[in-house]
């Protein structure tokens, strides 16, 4: 009865103990960025909300966010990214295909061009990282 006692209070233990640490490893990671994680969150959920997209061909990258995060766009518009961090960053697509971006790093100063040939909404991230997400919507 005794020792039944003492395994359930250490299995209770054990999945506090994987509780915490599961908590506090998604907490940080990525900690050498701190503005991040507080804008995460809001990042993804307007990323996908196509009304406020803006009739634009022009994207910056300011400290790992996308502006505008939805666009608007005709087919056969080219889309300039510009990078203003001083870390690199890239435009692929979440779905791949031959009418979607999959770009190469580029750094401070540099751009990426991507023409879409193809109607369709095509969601994009950052390889490195994966929570700057935009969308493109090509009309
Ligand atoms: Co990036």
């Amino acid at each position: 009865m005794k020792d039944k006692k003492v395994t359930i209070m250490i299995i209770a233990v054990a999945v506090l103990a994987i509780a915490a640490l599961l908590i506090a490893t998604s907490g940080q990671k990525d900690k050498s960025s701190v503005t991040i994680s507080s804008t995460d969150s809001s990042t993804a959920k307007s990323q996908t909300t196509t009304k406020d997209a803006v009739a634009a061909t022009a994207v910056t990258i300011d400290n790992y966010d996308f502006g505008p995060k939805v666009i608007k766009v005709k087919v056969g518009d080219t889309v300039t990214w510009t990078n203003n961090d001083s870390v690199k960053h890239s435009i692929v697509a979440d779905q791949a295909s031959d009418t979607a971006p999959n770009g190469d790093l580029f750094g401070k100063g540099e751009t990426y061009k991507f023409t879409f040939t193809k109607a369709g909404t095509y969601n994009y991230h950052c390889m490195p990282h994966p929570y700057m997400k935009g969308t493109v919507i090509v009309e």
